[in-house]
């Protein structure tokens, strides 16, 4: 199963526990972390069953370009072995100004061996609700629904009638939700490019930032990302994700799902750690 890295800390897992062998196939900031057709040409071999795609991105808020989704499914179509699982999660939260566009609204033709997941936790704020979604081949969505109804049983019923209002409810408050995730990505980015020995680019959507920690690193001569995460948690008292555990050492995640005040409050303890 090829991954493109840095990818949600889950996937490689959810491939060894159906037995199967994760493949990462690594980016960095020079792609805004984003994998290239020749890349995936190259990776692909007859034992690949199948790619990930997540865009918006957790943890690098990167969104595919429909162009760019043409050109991966373009490789994708010489390798009918290959399908294709869309994690469509952060849909909403976008501020390209482009429409939302997955790689089976760019290729029609990719559809039947592509499977789009997506749930109401980000742009509904409904995290901990339980409520996911899948579409695709009925045979491979009705072997899911075996393995799921026999593993973790149901979502409640609750959750599931909230999903429903949710999901064909008005979504003006999307808007309003997006404008607030944008001014913190401008701060928060902001913020981060002029600390020393810290490279980070802007995201187009989500709501988390993936700067490099390389320089911060090397100046303070720790080799280890959950080293750096663990002192900055200890002595600045912020919580960072090391990059590392998304599969991208030298990085760090940070989340600006929470409030403007306290992101201030953040940078600035962030700051003093790294003027130390
Ligand atoms: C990319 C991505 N996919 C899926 C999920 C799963 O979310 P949930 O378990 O809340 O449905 C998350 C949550 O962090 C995510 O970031």
């Amino acid at each position: 199963v090829l991954i493109p890295a840095p990818y949600w800390v889950s996937y490689p897992d959810i491939v060894l526990l159906a037995d199967a062998s994760p493949v990462a196939l690594p980016t960095d900031l020079s792609t805004r972390f984003k994998i290239t057709p020749q890349q995936l040409e190259a990776a692909i071999t007859p034992n690949s069953r199948l790619l990930v795609l997540n865009s918006p991105s957790n943890p690098t808020g990167s969104i595919y370009t429909r162009a760019e989704l043409a050109a991966l499914a373009e490789v994708l179509i010489a390798h009918p072995q290959v399908w294709i699982a869309t994690d469509d999660m952060y849909e909403h939260i976008r501020w390209t100004g482009e429409d939302y566009a997955n790689i089976v609204n760019v290729c029609a033709e990719l559809k039947p061996r592509t499977l789009v997941l997506n749930g109401v936790s980000k742009a509904y704020a409904m995290t901990g609700w339980r409520i996911g979604y899948a579409a695709g081949d009925a045979r491979v969505i009705a072997a899911m629904a075996k393995v799921q109804s026999q593993s973790t049983s149901n979502p409640c019923s609750i959750s599931q009638v909230a999903a429903i209002a949710a999901l064909n409810g008005k979504q003006d408050f999307l808007q309003q939700m997006v404008e607030a995730f944008k001014e913190r990505h401008d701060y928060v980015v902001g913020a981060l490019q002029q600390m020393p020995g810290v490279e980070c680019a802007p995201a187009d959507g989500a709501f988390y930032s993936f700067p490099s920690f390389v320089g911060v690193m090397e100046r303070l001569g720790i080799d280890d990302d959950v080293v750096l995460c663990e002192q900055i948690l200890e002595q600045a008292q912020v919580a960072l994700v090391p990059g590392s555990a998304f599969g991208s050492p030298g990085y760090v995640r940070l989340s600006y799902a929470t409030s403007m005040e306290t992101l201030r409050e953040a940078m600035r303890r962030l700051k003093r750690f790294l003027d130390a």
